[in-house]
């Protein structure tokens, strides 16, 4: 009798990667929500990947400031990260915590773990790992063009005023009755962008081939059809 004995080797392959970096309040989220359903492509927002380890290291009452501390935290818990009707989900320990890593606390102590070489490593890890299981992706953050899909095949940088990005974020808050002003709304935006802009490492740049777009007098249906146009054009000049 023989025996066959069959190796398979099970290759991930990403047809598609979609990079969308840039500030907070550019757009970017919804802007990549929006691109992945009209590409039928999975979306990633990594800015909730460092919100859900900063509460949880909040939670656990962690020196935010010890990066082994923050990554035991990232090792203790079990984070789920999934997309529901279009919208990114995600649960600590099998407990949705979507709205909570919104909270302006989160908001501001996320910088800790944003500078912690040791948890990037680990959550960009992971990010490859969420876009190695699917055929097509958008992402988005501060790193994605640049460090995380360094050859993603097309790369934006959505930038816009401060002062409109403020007013977005304000249009936001106004409808969950945060009671910020436009003035403290724009002076944390730019706070920051600084910080993100000066970490040692996945600080926020632009990659050397990304298409820059300013989206300051564009809504966000002009935004992403200029994306969706300009990826379709991109794909088939490479094919
Ligand atoms: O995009 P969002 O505002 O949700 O991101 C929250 C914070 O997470 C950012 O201010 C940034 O410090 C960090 N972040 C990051 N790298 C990413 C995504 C987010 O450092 N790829």
């Amino acid at each position: 009798m023989v025996t066959l004995f069959l190796i398979f080797e099970f290759y991930t392959m990403t047809d598609l990667i979609v990079t969308i970096d840039g500030p907070a309040a550019s757009g970017k989220s919804t802007v990549a929500r929006l691109l992945a359903q009209k590409l039928g492509a999975s979306f990633l927002d990594t800015g909730a990947m460092y919100r859900a380890v900063t509460l949880a290291a909040m939670k656990d009452r962690v020196d935010l400031s010890n990066e082994d501390a923050l990554l035991d935290a990232l090792q203790r818990h079990k984070f789920r990260f999934s997309v529901r009707a279009g919208r990114m989900c995600i649960s600590i320990d099998a407990v949705d915590v979507t709205d909570l890593i919104r909270h302006p606390q989160v908001t501001a102590n996320a910088r800790y773990i944003a500078a912690a070489p040791k948890v990037r490593e680990k959550l960009v890890e992971m990010q490859r790992r969420f876009a190695a299981d699917r055929e097509k992706i958008v992402t988005e953050g501060r790193d994605q063009g640049t460090v995380a899909f360094a050859d993603a095949d097309v790369k934006f940088y959505l930038t816009a005023d401060p002062a409109e990005r403020a007013r977005r974020r304000q249009a936001e808050l106004e409808t969950k009755d945060d009671g910020e002003t436009l003035e403290q709304t724009q002076k944390a935006l730019e706070e920051r962008d600084q910080s993100d802009q000066n970490r040692d490492v996945g600080p926020l740049k632009t990659a050397d081939d990304a298409i820059i777009v300013d989206t300051t007098h564009l809504d966000i249906d002009q935004v992403v059809d200029k994306l969706h146009g300009l990826v379709k054009d991109i794909c088939s000049k490479k094919k």
